[in-house]
């Protein structure tokens, strides 16, 4: 018998203006597997994802995780609830160290007072000693703990995109959303992402992936959900999914495979 999903999307509606970039989307996500989400560019994936943060509001259907039902619940309380994301156009502040980029992923937890925190009055250094902890053990998993004091900016691209998962990490979520972790990454790259998914996955955490590269989707996911103009076109296992026409026909006919 399967065990209760982590994870169960039911008949998930969103329009904008008119037109359903969500229609009637279902799936389950389990603990500790990763999910991968593909479909062409506008089939509604990052919608979905901002359906899941709560940072938009589904026009129908239900999302229930970890018993709770999302539904209407506002972005920070679905945070406190464990889960957090990345996003495909990075969202760092360039300014601001690696470090302190790391940190406010822990907001969720510290709530205002951690803000008030970076400014250092006293009766708040315990608890900034324990989060600066916290984030560099976080770039250390990441492999960024000798660019902890580099201002964000300064990084490459590929070592950005490594922050946003060490912020979407540092508080200890149950659920980690990744935005196309590898878009605009080389090789090499993208085999450390790949190692890095895997291990959050050993970790016990759940992910859903969202991604264009086939490699990665097919290397890290159990499980694939096809996604086109909004509508669910497949779910199955990776190798299943691959040779499916409706996804051949729909997802890899009309975009290169190395988009
Ligand atoms: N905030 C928004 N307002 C209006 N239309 C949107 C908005 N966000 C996404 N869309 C539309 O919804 C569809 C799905 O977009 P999106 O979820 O970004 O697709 P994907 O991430 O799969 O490329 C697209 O047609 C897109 O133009
Ligand atoms: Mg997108």
């Amino acid at each position: 018998m399967e065990s209760t999903p982590l994870l169960e999307v039911v008949n998930l509606t969103k329009y904008f203006g008119g037109l359903p970039a969500l229609a009637d989307v279902s799936f389950r996500a389990h603990q500790g597997r990763v999910t991968a989400l593909i479909g062409p560019n506008g089939a509604g994936k990052t919608t979905l994802l901002n359906c899941l943060t709560g940072v938009l509001h589904s026009d129908g259907g239900a999302i229930r995780f970890n018993g709770a039902d999302l539904t209407g619940l506002p972005p920070h309380h679905i945070a406190r609830l464990g889960i957090s994301r990345t996003f495909q156009n990075l969202r760092l502040f360039p300014r601001l160290s690696v470090l302190d980029n790391v940190l406010t992923g822990l907001t969720v937890q510290a709530d205002a007072s951690f803000l008030r925190g970076l400014f250092r009055p006293p009766a708040l250094r315990h608890q900034e000693r324990r989060l600066k902890l916290a984030g560099l053990e976080a770039l250390d998993i990441f492999g960024l703990a000798d660019k902890a004091d580099l201002p964000a900016g300064a990084l490459s691209y590929g070592d950005r995109k490594r922050v946003e998962m060490a912020r979407a990490f540092v508080s200890q979520p149950v659920l980690i959303l990744l935005d196309e972790p590898v878009a605009g990454l080389n090789t090499e790259e993208t085999a450390a992402v790949a190692v890095l998914i895997r291990q959050m996955r050993q970790g016990g955490k759940t992910i859903i992936l969202v991604e264009h590269d086939m490699d990665l989707v097919m290397n890290v996911s159990e499980q694939v959900v096809v996604l086109d103009g909004g509508r669910k076109i497949a779910v199955g296992a990776p190798e299943e999914v691959r040779v499916n026409p409706l996804v051949l026909e729909a997802y890899l006919g009309r975009m290169s495979p190395t988009a």
